[in-house]
């Protein structure tokens, strides 16, 4: 990083960078019943109580709101396949679901919008699950075969795929925090076992991409969390903090870079040589800050305490716990850590809960900013993706977390623009096509 450069504020952006937004299938498709989320929603487990139900209802209407991304000047919009829909059970393939997403991207294309696909965002079909999902290394082979169908059914419409969202998130949320399905806490051994298929999953997505389609440009969505010790005096919150940050923002990263595998697996002899250097670029989604302390007294949160200033720029809190600090400066921490990879990157998630459009506006100009001087500073920033284009289903906390450039009534389907979704339109108008976007 050129570490002499100006502040970044004139900056501009390269002229093919991608202005997105970013949804995922289970969040807005509607009418998902053959994955572990459904099953986890029939259970009565997410915290609000709302029911998905028809989402966006993009299984048979993305195109309004393909209509409404292109009238805000997006070039390009980022969506994940349902696995679920595609392979409903295992060995069956539906060309039907195959032949709606041919559909959706055609759709994207033809509105000068370019699909961004994401194989696996969260969701997994039920027939996976019953085997053990990725905590069994039989996912393997599935996700290869899976990935095989899909880029051949899909892959003259579209060459920038993403093989996981998430996957630190996806490990810790459902083996050691018990948010996410399958609901496990504290499963260190599970949760690293399932970061280390995880990896070799997506060892293997990217070279059956590329084995099937020359240009592709593969990567995955690493999660990443500021992290800051809430008593900064205090040695043991500074100690946790610290394990937090390596715990969670370099697990799975750490297998790309270095072939490493997850603690405990590593002291174990595991190693990961056939994932090191399998991405032709880092996506990266960053929120929030969250403080980090310890907390003697709460074996249910697994003795952590996590926490957000009152005096600092939050969006909407979640029903349990705090969403985190609005910070884009975390940005620049974001994109130093995973720089060590050496690979372009693109921010493929940015956003923040807030119904009410009170801070997303400064959130958008504050990004943009930072962007900028990531640019400056040398990196090889390719595109902004911010999540998300219209409210969606936030998974745990269903409805109650909004996080759309457009509002959404789920019981009518109407659609409203938020302020913010005019404030990306002039940013997108500014700095598009080498524009300075200072003038
Ligand atoms: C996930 C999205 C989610 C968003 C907002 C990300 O961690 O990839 O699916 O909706 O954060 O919480």
């Amino acid at each position: 990083m050129d570490h002499t450069a100006d502040n970044g504020k004139a900056h501009p952006f390269p002229p093919d960078f991608a202005w997105g937004v970013a949804t995922s299938s289970h969040q807005v498709e509607g009418d998902n019943c053959n994955n572990q989320w459904a099953a986890w929603e029939k259970a009565g487990r997410i915290k609000s109580r709302d029911r998905a139900a028809l989402a966006c209802d993009w299984w048979r209407n993305a195109e309004r709101d393909f209509d409404l991304a292109q009238s805000l000047g997006v070039n390009a919009l980022r969506l994940s396949l349902e696995w679920s829909r595609i392979e409903p059970a295992e060995g069956q393939w539906s060309t039907e679901a195959l032949e709606r997403y041919r559909e959706m991207l055609k759709g994207l294309r033809a509105r000068g919008i370019r699909p961004f696909v994401t194989l696996h965002h969260f969701t997994n079909p039920l027939w996976l699950e019953a085997r053990g999902g990725f905590s069994s290394p039989a996912s393997i082979p599935c996700f290869e075969r899976f990935t095989r169908r899909v880029v051949a059914a899909l892959g003259d419409l579209c060459s920038d795929w993403i093989t996981f969202n998430e996957p630190n998130v996806y490990a810790a949320l459902g083996y050691f925090l018990g948010e996410f399905p399958p609901g496990k806490k504290g499963r260190v051994l599970e949760s690293a076992r399932v970061t280390y298929n995880l990896c070799l999953s997506h060892a293997v997505a990217y070279r059956t991409i590329h084995a099937l389609q020359a240009g592709a440009n593969v990567g995955w969505a690493q999660h990443f969390m500021v992290f800051k010790p809430r008593r900064p005096q205090s040695f043991i919150d500074r100690s946790i903090c610290s394990i937090v940050h390596t715990n969670f923002n370099d697990n799975f990263f750490e297998g790309v870079r270095d072939g490493r595998a997850p603690f405990p697996l590593d002291v174990m002899g595991a190693t990961l040589d056939s994932v090191k250097d399998t991405c032709d670029y880092i996506g990266v989604n960053y929120y929030s800050r969250l403080r980090v302390g310890f907390a003697p007294r709460s074996p249910g949160t697994l003795f952590l305490q996590l926490s957000v200033p009152p005096h600092k720029p939050q969006g909407d809190c979640g029903i349990e716990i705090p969403y985190g600090e609005a910070y884009p400066q975390g940005l620049q921490r974001a994109a130093e850590h995973f720089s060590t990879l050496n690979k372009p990157m693109y921010i493929l998630e940015n956003g923040v809960p807030d119904r009410d459009d009170r801070i997303r506006p400064w959130l958008l100009e504050s990004v943009v900013d930072e962007m900028r001087q990531l640019l400056a500073k040398g990196i090889d920033l390719r595109g902004y993706f911010h999540w998300t284009l219209t409210d969606n289903f936030e998974w745990n906390e269903g409805w109650h977390l909004r996080f759309g450039l457009i509002e959404l009534d789920p019981e009518t389907q109407e659609r409203r623009l938020r302020p913010s979704a005019g404030v990306y339109q002039e940013l997108i108008k500014a700095n598009r096509n080498g524009a300075s976007g200072k003038d």
